[in-house]
């Protein structure tokens, strides 16, 4: 533990390693990752998170990890940027959905969702947790002031992107969660964001109490502190459709590019595949909460 308290990056991963699964040997067969997102299917249900500002003395990085997910059958997702990155990325091939920042100023947000609407993006969505800064005002991400949005913003975004699905991510209560649902989006990422929030409840302790709320009107994704098969398989169990890697797919992977992605992504899913097994769990969707013990 560092000498810094509350930190959540350190709480979210005592919380993953306090989770343990029991062993449901007999019977059991070599099960499948294959697992449908948003009504695609993919070979995994290990996703990209959002990212942003990675150009920054690594040009060419952002597109590379869009091809590293492509070519790992995984669904990228992508974080701030601009016209002409994530035309870089769009043209990289893989299935992408862009989460567009909280922008204060509205036609932003507007002009983020016709570019992915006009470059073949498979979603769009927005990180609501950015709103504020830790100075007691809205946070600004360079000359860009956010906010926090309401509901009928919410909507009004969910109605502009037309036929692609709408993620809300950054959500961490069943109150919010209830909210993106009512305001129409097809999707919420559990998650605070590496950090954004010091003492941030984890994102595997509320997800279940989210998912008896409202899964079964949206699909929830989980971020924050995925690092392996086995992470991935606690959130699945506790009610994740799919699961986001983040960090650790960047430190891995600055230096191998789009091979390096493709392989992290795909050991991930080995180790998925083998917890699964090991539980009796054929298909990702089978996966439950009945295996998990909390220590
Ligand atoms: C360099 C970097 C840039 C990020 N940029 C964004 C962004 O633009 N939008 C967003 O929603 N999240 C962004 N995130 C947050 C990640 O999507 C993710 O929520 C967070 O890192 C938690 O996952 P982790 O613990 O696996 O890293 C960024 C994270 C990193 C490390």
């Amino acid at each position: 533990m560092s000498e810094k308290r509350n930190d959540s990056n350190e709480i979210t991963r005592a919380y993953i390693d306090s989770l343990t699964i029991e062993q449901r040997l007999i019977d059991a067969v070599l099960p499948t990752a294959k697992t449908t997102i948003l009504g695609k299917e993919f070979s995994t249900p290990v996703m990209n998170a959002a990212f942003s500002f990675l150009a920054q003395g690594h040009p060419g990085y952002p597109a590379e990890m869009a091809k590293g997910f492509g070519k790992a059958g995984a669904l990228n997702m992508w974080g701030m940027s601009t016209d002409e990155e994530m035309e870089q990325i769009y043209a990289a091939g893989a299935n992408t959905i862009e989460i567009i920042k909280p922008f204060a100023d509205e036609s932003l947000i507007f002009h983020r969702i016709e570019f992915a609407l006009s470059h073949g993006a498979f979603g769009v969505g927005m990180d609501i947790d950015h709103a504020f800064g830790r100075n007691g005002a809205y946070d600004m991400v360079g000359e860009y002031m956010m906010e926090p949005k309401t509901v009928k913003q919410l909507e009004s975004y969910v109605k502009a992107a037309g036929d692609l699905p709408f993620v809300v991510k950054g959500v961490l209560s069943v109150i919010d969660a209830q909210k993106c649902v009512a305001a129409g989006a097809k999707a919420i990422t559990v998650s605070h964001h590496h950090g954004i929030f010091d003492g941030a409840v984890p994102p595997l302790y509320i997800l279940p109490k989210i998912k008896s709320a409202v899964g079964d009107q949206i699909e929830i994704f989980a971020d924050c502190g995925f690092e392996s098969g086995l992470d991935v398989f606690k959130a699945l169990a506790l009610g994740a459709d799919a699961v986001s890697t983040s960090r650790h797919i960047l430190a891995k992977t600055y230096a191998t590019g789009a091979e390096g992605v493709a392989e992290e992504i795909t050991r991930m899913t080995e180790g998925l595949v083998s917890v699964m097994g090991r539980c009796g769990f054929k298909t990702t969707e089978e996966i439950d909460s009945s295996v998990i013990r909390k220590l």
